[in-house]
């Protein structure tokens, strides 16, 4: 849950300031991934856990605003949700101060993954390492897609998480953190990253790169997206939004090729809008800016 406040400077120091507003909006890459995948037309379920606190019922809320089924969405008894404040600035940088919730517990004894049969493709993000482990272990089994949001984890957490992994999308950051800083160096580092990520196990291995465009890998060789060039009001949950659309991309039978364009496009058009979740476009928005290209 981020709590939002509005500046025209980011505080230089101690002191009293003053917000020109006050959001309160739910984030996490999943639950971003899960909005946007709703709001492309995806009959979409997050399942997740946060505290049963304000915060973890405010998050809640907002998802079935979004048309997402939170049925497993856990907001367990006594423990605390993750919090950020976020302050942002008039030209758009933020300081983020987040706590990280506590009594979480990580045991995935409770999910229903007799239930991955009804997907048509599942999307884990990597901070829940058991739970994408497990759900995706279960896919893996039942032959559906599984992708996974490569951000900045432990080398532990991808290793957990990797084997089980169909399509790995990681950030820049999420990369470095996985192949060491030198992977961001030139294309044949990004590579020589992106073919570690497929000998743990996984088909393609991609990496997005704001607006410079996304690299994959898979078993015919290293290709690249472009990013669309647009008019940028905001990228907050650009990332996400992208995994969203390429796991519903994924979950209609779409090529890597085409699943890469349409998430680009997307995620661009998301940059276009201010809000992470609010700047999602539609479906028809998405197609017809597609046609246009
Ligand atoms: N400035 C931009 N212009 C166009 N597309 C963008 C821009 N920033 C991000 N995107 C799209 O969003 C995707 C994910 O953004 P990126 O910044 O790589 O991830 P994250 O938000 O996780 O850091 C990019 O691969 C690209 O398709
Ligand atoms: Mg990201």
């Amino acid at each position: 849950m981020d709590k939002v406040w509005p500046v025209r400077d980011l505080p230089a120091g101690g002191g009293k300031y003053r917000a020109s507003d006050y959001l309160e909006v739910g984030g996490g890459m999943a639950a971003n991934a899960a909005v946007a995948a709703a709001r492309l037309g995806a009959d979409c379920a997050y399942w997740g856990r946060a505290g049963d606190d304000e915060a973890g019922l405010a998050m809640q809320r907002q998802l079935v605003d979004y048309g997402v089924d939170v049925k497993q969405f856990r907001l367990i008894a006594g423990a605390r949700s993750s919090i950020s404040a976020v302050i942002v600035s008039q030209d758009g940088e933020r300081m983020i101060v987040n706590y990280r919730g506590a009594n979480i517990p990580d045991d995935t004894s409770w999910l229903p993954l007799q239930r991955v049969m009804e997907a048509a493709a599942i999307h884990a993000d990597i901070r829940w390492v058991e739970g994408a482990s497990a759900i995706f272990a279960a896919a893996r089994s039942a032959g559906i897609p599984t992708v996974l949001d490569g951000e900045t984890a432990t080398e532990a957490a991808f290793a957990a998480v990797l084997p089980w992994t169909d399509h790995a999308i990681f950030s820049e950051p999420g990369l470095r953190s996985f192949a060491g800083a030198d992977s961001l160096h030139n294309d044949a580092n990004r590579r020589a990253a992106l073919a570690k990520a497929r000998a743990l196990g996984c088909r393609v291995a991609a990496v997005t790169r704001g607006s410079r465009g996304t690299l994959w890998l898979d078993g015919e060789g290293f290709h690249q997206q472009a990013s669309f060039a647009v008019t940028v009001v905001d990228t907050t949950g650009a990332g996400d939004v992208f995994h969203g659309a390429y796991a519903l991309a994924m979950g209609e039978g779409q090529s890597v090729a085409q699943a890469m364009r349409f998430a680009s496009a997307v995620a661009a058009l998301k940059c276009t809008r201010q809000g992470g979740r609010a700047g999602i476009p539609s479906r028809a928005e998405v197609d017809e800016f597609l046609v246009r290209q």
